[in-house]
């Protein structure tokens, strides 16, 4: 048995921030920007929330699945800006949609989160454990972001994906994940720092901070090292696949993941330049907006790759069987 994709959901909150409005608040521009990184605009929540933001994916989710959320068995969402410590992102989804008789929990792994959730999923499918299961990738990252740093505040965007999953005998083929905390310094978010009774400082609220050049020979090393690693174990040859879904991360990122391929950029659809990064959102956004041009068909084997920090990273062969 294996997790079989019968619904995919999107979300953006409605309002653009273009290169051009940045360039108004830091020194930077349109030019160096899109040169850099693909991206031209980006969307940024005023009044949603993270968990909003995931629960209306997951509703248009379950729509296009046909499957009502008592149904569900298992809510897996993968995020770094979630609402609260606790509860987590996924029992407050739960509760917005009316997910009863799910068991809800979150996962930390950043960019490569919605990889992760598909995967655990993919877990207590192939156990006999549960038989539906909608998986979220959402993110507020924009509440993270430090506005006054043009190193990290061009490249973030708000969003929400979502996927639901049913135990059947076609879906996932193989499936991959890693990470390694020895560069967690690449890519961080502190949290609250620590400040109690017992400390003269107040606890603070950390932002986004980004090594932006390690970040990127890890990527460009590790996204074509686990897509050939599933490739070569499966026996399938880059004939076989239509299209590799990368991580939104950067367009530099995905165009030298292609050269290391030696595959055409055809095969690597984008939509970096309208959202920007969205960290654990930008496989499903990505999905969803294939599906919505036609291009996925049943039968179609296609490779998705999520990376973050951590760092982490995961891969996952499937054929599309919707
Ligand atoms: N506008 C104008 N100038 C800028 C900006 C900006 N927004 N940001 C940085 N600069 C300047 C720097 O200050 C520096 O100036 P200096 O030479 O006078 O010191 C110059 O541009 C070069 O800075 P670098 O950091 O070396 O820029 P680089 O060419 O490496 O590009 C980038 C930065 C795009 C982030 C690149 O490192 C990269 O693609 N990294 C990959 C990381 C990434 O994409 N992270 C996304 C999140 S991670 C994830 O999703 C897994």
């Amino acid at each position: 048995m294996t997790a079989r994709i019968v619904g995919i959901g999107a979300y953006v909150p409605e309002t653009i921030v273009t290169n051009h409005d940045l360039a108004n608040i830091v020194e930077t521009s349109d030019e160096w920007i899109y040169s850099r990184t693909g991206i031209k605009e980006r969307r940024i929540s005023v009044k949603e929330e993270t968990s909003d933001l995931a629960a209306e994916a997951a509703r248009r989710a379950l729509e296009h699945a046909g499957i009502k959320p008592a149904e569900l068995d298992l809510i897996v969402l993968g995020t770094s800006s979630p609402d609260c410590n606790y509860p987590s992102g996924a029992c407050e989804v739960q509760a917005k949609i009316g997910a009863v008789n799910a068991v809800a929990f979150d996962v930390s792994a950043a960019c490569a989160g919605f990889i992760f959730a598909l995967n655990i999923v993919q877990g207590f499918f192939k156990a006999g454990i549960y038989q539906n299961a909608l998986i979220i990738g959402a993110e507020t990252l924009s509440k993270v972001t430090n506005w006054e740093d043009r190193s990290t505040c061009v490249l973030f965007g708000d969003g929400a994906g979502a996927a639901v999953l049913k135990n059947d005998d076609c879906g996932v083929i193989d499936m991959l994940m890693g990470s390694d905390g020895t560069m967690g310094d690449f890519l961080k978010c502190k949290s609250r720092t620590l400040g109690n009774l017992l400390t003269e400082e107040r606890p603070e609220l950390g932002f986004t901070e980004m090594n932006g050049q390690e970040v990127f020979r890890f990527a460009v090393k590790r996204v074509p090292e686990s897509i050939e690693t599933l490739m070569k174990r499966n026996q399938m040859s880059k004939e076989e696949i239509k299209y590799y879904v990368l991580h939104q991360a950067n367009e530099r990122i995905i165009e030298a993941a292609a050269r290391r391929l030696k595959e055409p950029m055809e095969k690597f659809p984008m939509t970096i330049s309208k959202y920007g990064n969205t960290s654990t959102a930008s496989i499903p956004l990505l999905l969803d907006d294939m599906l919505k041009k036609g291009m996925l068909k049943q039968g179609d084997k296609i490779i998705l790759s999520g990376f973050g920090a951590g760092m982490t990273w995961g891969a996952v062969l499937l054929e599309w069987c919707i």
